[in-house]
C-alpha cells in the first residue's frame, strides 16, 4: 500500500489558522494539484475535524474518516467511511479490497498519527503564497523524527511551489 500525504500549507508553516475554520487553503489552491491528484489516487483519508468541516465526501472518491469513536451507522460503502483503531489495520483491509494507494489529507492530528506510525511514504506540499503568523502545523501532538528526501519541485500557477518528498524508512 501506498501512502501519501498532500497537504497545502502557508510559506510561514500553517496548514490552517486553528483546527475549526475550514480548509481555506485547500479550496483556493486545490485546482493545482490535489483535486486531480486525488482523483487519481481514489481513496482519501480525513480525520474528523477535517469531515466536520467538510461536510460531505470528497466527490468521486473513497472518503475514509477516522474517530476514536466507532460510527459504522453513517458509513455509504464506497463513498464515505467511518474508521477507528489502528492505522496499519485499515491500511490491511484497503488492501484486501485490492486498494493499493491512498491519500492521507489531513488534518494536522490525524498526519501526525499517520507519520508517527512511520506509514506515510510520499509527502506532497504545495506551498501556498500565503502568511498567517499563527496557526496549526502540518502535524501535531507527537514528537516526530520524520526524515525526508526531496523528489521534485516545480512552479504551481503563479505564485505556489509544489514540494514533492519520500520519507526515508
Ligand atoms: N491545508 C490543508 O491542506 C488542510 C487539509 C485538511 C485540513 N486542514 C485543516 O486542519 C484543521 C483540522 O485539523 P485537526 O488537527 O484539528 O483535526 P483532524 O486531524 O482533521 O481531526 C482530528 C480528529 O480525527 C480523529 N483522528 C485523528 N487521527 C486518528 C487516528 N489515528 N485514529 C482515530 N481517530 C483519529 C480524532 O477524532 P475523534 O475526536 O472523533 O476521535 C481526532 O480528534 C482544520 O482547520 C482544517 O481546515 C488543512
Amino acid at each position: 500500500m501506498k501512502v501519501s500525504l498532500i497537504m497545502t500549507m502557508t510559506v510561514d508553516g500553517f496548514i490552517a489558522r486553528d483546527s475549526g475554520t475550514d480548509a481555506e487553503l485547500v479550496s483556493a489552491y486545490a485546482p493545482l494539484f490535489f483535486e486531480d491528484t486525488t482523483q487519481l489516487i481514489g481513496t482519501v483519508i480525513v480525520g474528523s475535524n477535517t469531515f466536520s468541516l467538510l461536510k460531505e465526501p470528497f466527490p468521486g472518491r473513497l472518503t475514509i474518516v477516522m474517530s476514536s469513536v466507532p460510527q459504522p451507522e453513517r458509513n455509504i460503502s464506497g463513498i464515505v467511511e467511518f474508521h477507528s483503531g489502528e492505522l496499519k489495520d485499515l491500511l490491511a483491509e484497503l488492501e484486501t479490497r485490492g486498494l493499493h494507494e491512498v491519500a492521507v489529507v489531513g488534518g494536522s492530528q490525524l498526519n501526525a498519527s499517520f507519520l508517527v506510525d512511520n506509514l506515510i511514504d510520499e509527502l506532497y506540499v504545495i506551498v501556498a503564497p500565503r502568511l498567517f503568523g499563527q496557526g496549526i502545523s502540518l502535524a501535531s501532538n507527537y514528537d516526530l523524527e520524520t526524515e525526508l528526501r526531496l523528489l521534485e519541485e516545480r512552479q504551481l500557477g503563479s505564485d505556489a511551489v509544489l514540494l514533492h518528498y519520500e520519507v526515508v524508512k
